[in-house]
């Protein structure tokens, strides 16, 4: 059987699927070079980079599955490829604890001005007064979307002694209370936190749940993070939000299109920025790969999946 990797994935992944199948690894195909491509394969692999469109799916015909090392699987039509009895696999656990430390990262890197302030002292400036950031002890998180990553924010933002606040509609009063949520709803947290920060997937109910409303009711000077994907808060909304002041800074690593070259987003001091860098750290994409290319041989070899 064959296997087409379209994204870059780690050694350790390919490896597992070499031992089982033909592997070809060809990444920054067109929609049209795909489309040409698929039928010859049983399974694709890929990451975030390659939009598996319907066209491709229905020119797909020998494929059973469609293997994302990562989580988001926003760029599959998931409903095209059901339709043809594809199955849709993830692998969502391998990326959670990298997604969730670029998210404190990102926290405090904003909170201390390090990526502004850096940038200056590299350009030959001693500007110490410019750069005076915040503390985030004791300051209030708000966390929309409390699952694996969310929830490892919440534990890691406990360490720094932040109040938390946590609304997600799936998710228990007990599992909030030992996380050290206190459960709101989404005005509630726009009106009474200092740091938002969303770990959603991007889905109908999700799209620009931070939108002109909730930025009317924030506190000024309330700090916004999305390490998750772009288009859950509205850019348009946000960057109206940073024009006006009421947005003290933002730290975006994720954007509606990617790349965000024509972001508003990219145009103000105070926002932070990194290119969609969650998952990327040597442990997460190893895991990742391993976990997908396990799935993908399971599937292909009569096997259950475990994450479709
Ligand atoms: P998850 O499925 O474990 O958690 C998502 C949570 O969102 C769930 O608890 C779910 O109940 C909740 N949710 C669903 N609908 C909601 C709604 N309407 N309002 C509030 N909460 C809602 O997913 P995860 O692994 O924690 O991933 C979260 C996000 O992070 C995804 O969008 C994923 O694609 C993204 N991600 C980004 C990176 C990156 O590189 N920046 C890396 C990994 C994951
Ligand atoms: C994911 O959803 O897993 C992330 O966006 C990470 C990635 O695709 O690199």
């Amino acid at each position: 059987m064959k296997v087409l990797v379209s994204d870059s994935l780690s050694n350790e992944g390919l490896e597992i699927l070499k031992e089982h199948f033909t592997v070809d690894v060809s990444t920054g195909l067109s929609e049209e070079e795909l489309v040409k491509k698929i039928k010859d394969y049983d399974a694709l692999v890929i990451r975030s980079g390659t939009q598996v469109t319907q066209k491709i799916i229905e020119a797909a015909d020998n494929l059973k599955i469609i293997g994302r090392a990562g989580v988001g699987i926003d760029n599959v039509d998931v409903d095209a490829a059901t339709k043809k009895g594809i199955i849709v696999a993830n692998s969502p656990e391998g990326n959670m604890i990298s997604a969730a430390e670029h998210t404190i990262a990102m926290m405090m890197s904003m909170s201390r001005n390090i990526p502004q302030a850096n940038a200056s002292l590299k350009a030959r400036e001693w500007k110490r007064n410019k750069f005076t950031g915040v503390e985030v002890k004791g300051k209030t998180l708000g966390i929309i979307g409390l699952g694996r990553i969310g929830s490892e924010v919440a534990k890691r933002a406990s360490g720094l002694e932040m109040n938390l606040m946590g609304y997600d509609p799936f998710i228990s009063e007990k599992r909030a209370v030992e996380l050290g949520v206190k459960l709101a709803t989404v005005n509630e947290i726009a009106k009474a936190a200092d740091y938002i920060t969303v770990h959603t997937p991007l889905i109908k109910e999700t799209k620009n749940i931070l939108d002109e409303e909730q930025f009317a009711l924030m506190k000024p000077g309330v700090r916004i993070i999305n390490c998750a994907r772009g288009g859950i808060i509205s850019e348009e909304a946000l960057a109206k939000a940073l024009e006006s002041g009421k947005v003290g800074g933002a730290a975006i690593d994720v954007f509606v299109e990617e790349p965000p070259f024509n972001s508003p987003l990219l145009n103000y001091d105070n926002v932070i920025t990194t290119p969609h860098l969650g998952a990327s750290t040597q442990e997460a994409q190893v895991n990742v790969a391993v976990d997908i290319a396990k799935e993908v041989t399971s599937v292909l070899t009569g096997g259950p999946a475990k994450n479709a």
